[in-house]
């Protein structure tokens, strides 16, 4: 399922298109690498809804979580981000566009707060058992630890490994030794 970053994007999509196609669109909050700008949305909401071929699935962000910056600054600047991305989601929903996925959380994120999980996570790091550059906080609250990862014993000593609740074990099988659970079975 191909991203749209901008209007000509979709636009070409729309152009070669032979059939109906599912699409996600992907804003830039903050990352400074791919995306539409969220002060774009509300024109782009009303330009896509005039394509035919386009169906959009899903829309998402990347949020920038800076490796190294301090733990006080951190979470101000995940909030600002994340509200430029609800501020797009809003405009969207103006224009007519509610896209049934809307994700923002890759493990960076879920390692700083539960408050941005929306209706989908993007974990990439936390799935592979590896824990993302930067700040760690443990997942903290029902929410967090239903959705995402438990610390199992060992995890920090040399080999990081998470427990998904009722599902099994995600690890690196290189650093830990444990036995892991092919994803197919979560
Ligand atoms: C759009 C997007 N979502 C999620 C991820 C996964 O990030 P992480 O491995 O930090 O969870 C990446 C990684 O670059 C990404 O580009």
């Amino acid at each position: 399922m191909p991203t749209l970053l901008d209007l000509e994007d979709a636009q070409t999509y729309e152009r070669h298109a032979t059939r109906r196609l599912k699409a996600f669109l992907k804003f830039d909050v903050g990352l400074e690498r791919l995306g539409a700008a969220p002060e774009n949305a509300p024109s782009l909401g009303v330009a896509l809804r005039a394509l035919h071929h386009l169906e959009l699935r899903g829309v998402y962000t990347h949020l920038h979580v800076p490796p190294h910056a301090p733990a006080e600054e951190m979470y101000p600047y995940l909030q600002w981000q994340f509200a430029r991305f609800k501020s797009a989601l809003e405009a969207l929903r103006e224009a007519g566009i509610e896209p049934s996925i809307r994700m923002a959380a890759s493990s960076g994120v879920l390692m700083q707060t539960d408050e941005m999980h929306l209706n989908a996570v993007d974990p990439g790091h936390l799935l592979f058992g590896m824990y993302p550059s930067g700040p760690r906080r443990p997942p903290a609250g029902p929410a967090a630890r239903s959705t995402l990862a438990e610390e199992s014993p060992g995890a920090g000593q040399g080999g990081e490994s998470h427990r998904i609740r009722g599902a099994g074990a995600i690890c690196n099988p290189t650093r830990d030794g444990h036995r892991c659970v092919p994803l197919r079975h979560l």
